[in-house]
Parts: C-alpha cells; structure tokens; sequence
C-alpha cells in the first residue's frame, strides 16, 4: 500500500487520460463497427476498444496499484483499494453517426463495497472530444467545466424543468422506459435525450439540464458525471438496485419531485 493520494491529483489523472483517450478517438478517421453487443442496436467499435486499451495502458504506467473496472474489457483487480471506472466512449451511437454528445468518463473510487454503484467516488473527468468540451469533480474539492466552478441549476418546479433521460438497448427494456415517459413528459417542460449519460450528468452540473433520470445505467456510464453532479450541489439517487435502478440526478428539491413521480410508476 502507498500513502492515500489527494483528490486534486487523482482529478488531474482523470482529466488527462480521458484527454488522451480523447485525442485518440479524434484521430480516428474511419469507424468500422466492431461487434454488437446486448442487442443489434447496442454498438461496439474499434475505437472504443482502442481508446479503453489506451486508458489502461496509462493507468499502468501512472497507477500501477490500482484496479480498473472498464465497459469493454472488465475487472483488473489492483492492490490499492481504488478501481477506476472507465467508458473509453459513452455515446458510441452518437460517435457512429458524427453526432457530438459522446464523451470519454474516468473516474476513480475507493472500492469499499462490494456493489460498485455503492464505491465511494474520489475523482472524475469527462471529456466530449468533438466539442473539446472537459468536466472534472474532485470528493471534496467541487466540479469544474475547464476552470469554472459548477453549481447546479436552482431550477424552480418540475413541470418548468429541462429533464435528460435515455434509453437501454433491449426491446423490452425500452418497452418499460417508453411507458415510463408517458407520465414524466406531461409534467416537465421538455426532455431530451442527447445520447450520452456521462455528458448528461455533467451537463445537470453546470445547470443546462434541469433535472436527469434512466434506467439502466452502468457503474461506467454514471461514476465520473455523478460525482460532478454531488460536488456542484446536486443529489444522485438511485430507485432501485443494481442495473435495475432509475438513477435520478439534480438539484435536491427537483430530484425529490422526480422521485415522487417514478416510484409509483416503478412499484
Ligand atoms: C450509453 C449512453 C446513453 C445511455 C445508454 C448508455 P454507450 O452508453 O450513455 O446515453 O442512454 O444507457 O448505455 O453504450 O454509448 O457507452
Ligand atoms: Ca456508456
Ligand atoms: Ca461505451
């Protein structure tokens, strides 16, 4: 075991990986489908597992001790106690159709639980390389878009609310998410579904999506954006356990809202 690094400096590790990664996956010039993957829909390129090899290969090299738990290639266990949590591309869709909202997330969490949706989250940097746009979160040192301090919407009520969502890949799941939104877009002021998770959370960061909710999500899709979210202000919580949960993302009040019209519709 090394001494406990600080948050600042597992931020700036963050941060340029997933810079790196995305300079990679800027320079690719074709983007062959490599495989699918829970469905037809559900696409995989080589991109993305060349930018999760080329994250890994740094972390080697930068945190040798620590674990990695990424979307395309799984769990390395480490010695540290801390994994990183990595989708080398969130937004494979959207980068598949030259759509911008797709982004590399990294974050790093002490694995002091055996559910990793429970880890304790440290640091995280999500960075959209199409608009070069890059968030970073920091336990206890705030969310940051480039150098501006973050802070969550003080959005009003849920029906004036700008609310992100999304949707899993499986027929039947999407089948459940659609009933879902038939009670939530009657009583918001507009949803958008921009194609990333992780983009969609640090966007509920810095106040431009009023509120966030999906099922489905993976540790990958949400570690770095909910960190982002908590240290501008806002809350993460989750309905349910494991895959299965509605994450619901925002300022406090909203959320509460948010929460007390899925839950019925989720019983
Ligand atoms: C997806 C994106 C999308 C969300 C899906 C995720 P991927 O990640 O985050 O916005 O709606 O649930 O699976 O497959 O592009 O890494
Ligand atoms: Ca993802
Ligand atoms: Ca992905």
């Amino acid at each position: 075991m090394t001494d406990a690094p600080d948050n600042a400096e597992l931020m700036r590790t963050a941060e340029l990986v997933a810079r790196e990664a995305g300079d990679l996956i800027r320079s690719a010039v074709t983007v062959s489908v490599a495989a699918t993957k829970s469905s037809g829909v559900d696409l995989v390129t080589e991109v993305d597992q060349a930018a999760e090899a080329l994250i890994r290969r740094r972390l080697a090299e930068l945190r040798p001790e620590d674990g990695v738990l990424g979307e395309e290639e799984g769990r390395h266990e480490g010695t540290s106690g801390l994994v990183w949590v990595v989708d080398p591309i969130d937004g494979t869709t959207n980068f598949v159709y030259g759509l911008p909202s797709y982004s590399v997330s990294v974050a790093v969490a002490r694995a002091d639980d055996e559910d990793p949706y429970a880890w304790t989250l440290l640091a995280g940097a999500v960075h959209a390389p199409a608009t070069g746009r890059t968030w970073t979160a920091g336990r206890g040192i705030g969310a940051y878009a480039e150098s501006e301090r973050l802070t969550v919407a003080g959005a009003a009520s849920l029906d004036t609310a700008l609310a992100g969502t999304g949707f899993a890949y499986t027929a039947e799941r999407r089948a459940g998410q659609a009933r879902v939104l038939t009670e939530v877009l009657p009583r918001v002021r507009d949803i958008r579904r921009l194609g990333s998770a992780a983009v969609d959370l640090c966007l509920v960061a810095e106040g431009r999506l009023d509120v966030f909710f999906e099922q489905y999500l993976n540790p990958w899709d949400m570690a770095a954006g909910a960190l982002t979210v908590t240290e501008a202000g806002g809350v993460v919580e989750r309905l349910g356990t494991g895959v299965n949960a509605v994450t619901v993302a925002g300022p406090p009040a909203l959320v509460a809202d948010l929460v007390g019209v899925l839950r019925p519709l989720l019983d």
